[in-house]
């Protein structure tokens, strides 16, 4: 199987992306689980990070905290969408797991230097300070990483948290930066291609009608998280942004997008966490990225039922 490490903020749509991957040994082997503020605090993603595992029956999975704020500014939260304890919907236990004591950027920097060169892929579903804070701290192991996966930004279809950014790059743009520079190949899923994984209500029961803890639970986050988008802009169900990522990991065939340049702004108040794509090739910058447009949504959430069905 791929070596994955999983670098999240949950938030329910994270949740999703690591119970797919737990669903999912034969392709992936998750290494790790660092938390990163996001969505809500640090203590809350790295509980509720402990909880989804838990609900997949893998308290063996290492579970770590990493970075509490962005490299440059305040922490920005969206309680709005995911609820105060980012994980609002179904009635989880708390865990009882326990939260590794080493810090989550030690545990990437350690991990790969100990794997073999070009074996670890980092899934970042969140902010990517603690991608960051790794490469800052130990700029030797960008190289060493196989490719970098992540959900985040947005170029067609602008903007979610402001008119121009998108939330996890939003959130610390000095940190996306750094990581697309970094040489390491990236594939972007950003809202162009998530905002068409929406959570339709047929799709919603299919998740219910697997009968079993996972479903039901899957079934209530996505309850949850889809009065946001269906309260505020009518749409037929709320994206599943983050489970795009370990999708793209089992079937890139259902994925289509461009290798371009893709550029951070961080300096622009009103801009500020914009993925500038380059995707009509009108610079001569260098490509960075694969830019994901498109994803077979039916394919995608067939994949997703079936495998939460094995948990
Ligand atoms: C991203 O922001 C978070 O709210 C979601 O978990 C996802 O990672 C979407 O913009
Ligand atoms: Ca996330």
């Amino acid at each position: 199987p791929q070596k994955i490490i999983i670098d999240t903020d949950p938030g329910q749509d994270d949740a999703v992306a690591i119970l797919l991957a737990l669903a999912s040994p034969e392709e992936l082997e998750v290494l790790g689980i660092t938390a990163v503020a996001g969505n809500v605090p640090l203590e809350l993603t790295a509980k509720n990070a402990r909880i989804v595992c838990e609900l997949a029956d893998r308290p063996d999975i290492k579970v770590f905290a990493g970075c509490d704020r962005p490299l440059a500014h305040d922490l920005v939260t969206a309680e709005h969408v995911h609820g105060k304890t980012g994980l609002d919907g179904p009635d989880l236990p708390d865990p009882t797991m326990p939260l590794q004591e080493q810090h989550g950027v030690d545990f990437i920097i350690e991990t790969l230097r100990a794997e073999p060169e070009g074996t670890v892929t980092l899934c970042p579903l969140g902010p990517l300070t603690n991608i960051a804070t790794a490469f800052q701290r130990a700029p030797e192991i960008a190289a060493r990483v196989k490719e970098i996966v992540l959900m985040g930004g947005a170029y067609f279809e602008v903007g979610n948290i402001t008119p121009a950014a998108e939330f996890n790059i939003y959130v610390d743009p000095e940190a996306a930066e750094l990581v697309f520079r970094s040489g390491v190949p990236i594939t972007v899923l950003p809202l162009d291609a998530t905002h068409k994984a929406l959570v339709t209500p047929p799709r919603n029961e299919a998740f219910r009608a697997l009968g079993t803890k996972v479903g039901v639970a899957v079934a209530e986050m996505t309850d949850f998280f889809e009065r946001f988008d269906r309260e505020k802009y009518g749409s037929d169900g709320a994206p599943l942004h983050d489970p795009c990522v370990t999708a793209y990991l089992l079937n890139r065939d259902l994925f289509s997008g461009r290798f371009i340049n893709v550029e951070i702004e961080t300096v622009s108040e009103l801009t500020r966490g914009m993925t500038v794509a380059d995707w009509w090739d009108v610079t001569d910058r260098a490509p960075n990225a694969t830019f994901i447009r498109d994803i077979d949504a039916d394919g995608f959430f067939t994949l997703l039922t079936e495998r939460l069905g094995r948990l």
